[in-house]
């Protein structure tokens, strides 16, 4: 099994459908119309969106958010995950009623609870959701600026691509930027090869949450390859979604080919019915990638992780370990 590495998975989005039922049921809320037969309810982007906030509304206690990370990490490190970056959504934490720090803390808590169990690396992209509007954007950079958590180490954006320009997130990104955070843009998902330009343009991002509408344009292929931007590609999510129909019509192949760094990821497994192992086993079949060619995702995946030098060597180590 080839050693993994995720960059791009929504921690409320890793909540499986059961655990939400626990949540609802310990909170007094009807699970009925977002959860059915096992399975979350969705039939596009808008309702995917509305059962996710539903179901991040549940968790409401630092307990609830520690054991969150805690479960998702641990089974991440089973599949043979060694490393593990997860979003994480201030704003859902104050609707469900729990300040960014006291929400933080507890995540970092589950990563340590995770960490001390199966020895995997963990740290936190604090992202804005484009739907919550720019000033709610704008508080969430400040907050990953100067929240001080070791574990925090990026800031990003996600949320529904077709609400708002990018360029109106430069001054939150600036904020981030000159707090020494990484930064990452979801683009290219919903919206098409421009939205991914804009990103460059104005976001000037080391990494692309999605980004694989960029195959429109073969000249944005070619600059994402020259610049070395990471694309974190999701296939389960992307064909879930109905971006690309099939697996056999996915542009991660094509990407990969003309020079582009890719990596795999899971973004909300359970609403996409996948896990990062899935998403690797996808690679294996559909984009006929061997052990060898998935260890060299994991690779590019750490050298474009949000870490310090010393954490980047010391998991390089142990990829380069495996493949001995
Ligand atoms: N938030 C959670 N999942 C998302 C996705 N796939 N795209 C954009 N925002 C998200
Ligand atoms: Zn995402």
């Amino acid at each position: 099994m080839p050693l993994k590495a995720e960059l791009h998975c929504h921690i409320e989005g890793a909540a499986a459908p059961e655990l939400v039922i626990r949540q609802a049921q310990k909170y007094g809320r009807d699970t009925s119309r977002y959860i059915q037969n096992g399975s979350f309810v969705w039939h596009d982007f808008t309702s995917f969106l509305a059962t996710y906030d539903f179901s991040s509304d549940l968790f409401r206690t630092e307990e609830d958010y520690a054991r969150l990370a805690d479960h998702y990490l641990t089974s991440l490190a089973r599949d043979g995950a060694i490393y593990s970056e997860i979003f994480t959504s201030p704003d859902h934490a104050s609707k469900a009623g729990l300040s960014p720090k006291a929400y933080t803390d507890a995540l970092g808590e589950g990563m340590a609870r995770a960490k001390a169990k199966t020895g995997i690396e963990g740290r936190m992209i604090v992202t804005g959701v484009r739907n919550a509007g720019v000033e709610s954007i704008e508080q969430a950079a400040r907050f990953a600026a100067r929240c001080g958590h070791p574990l925090v180490t990026g800031f990003g954006v996600a949320g529904d691509e077709r609400i708002g320009d990018l360029e109106d997130y430069v001054r939150a990104f600036e904020i981030a930027r000159e707090a020494g955070l990484g930064i990452t843009v979801h683009a290219g998902e919903l919206m098409g090869w421009e939205s991914v330009k804009a990103a460059l343009d104005h976001i000037r991002p080391s990494r692309i949450g999605h980004g694989v509408r960029a195959i429109e344009n073969p000249d944005l292929v070619r600059r994402i390859a020259d610049e070395g931007v990471v694309l974190e590609c999701c296939p389960g999510s992307n064909v879930a979604l109905k971006v690309f129909d099939s697996f056999a019509d996915h542009p991660f192949p094509a990407l990969k080919a003309a020079g582009c760094k890719v990596t795999l990821n899971s973004d909300d497994p359970p609403y996409f019915w996948t896990s990062l192992k899935r998403e690797y086993d996808i690679a294996a079949e559909h984009f006929s990638m061997n052990d060898k060619a998935l260890a060299a995702v994991t690779r590019t995946a750490i050298e474009a992780a949000f870490v310090d030098r010393k954490t980047r060597s010391a998991l390089l180590a142990r990829l380069n370990g495996a493949a001995r």
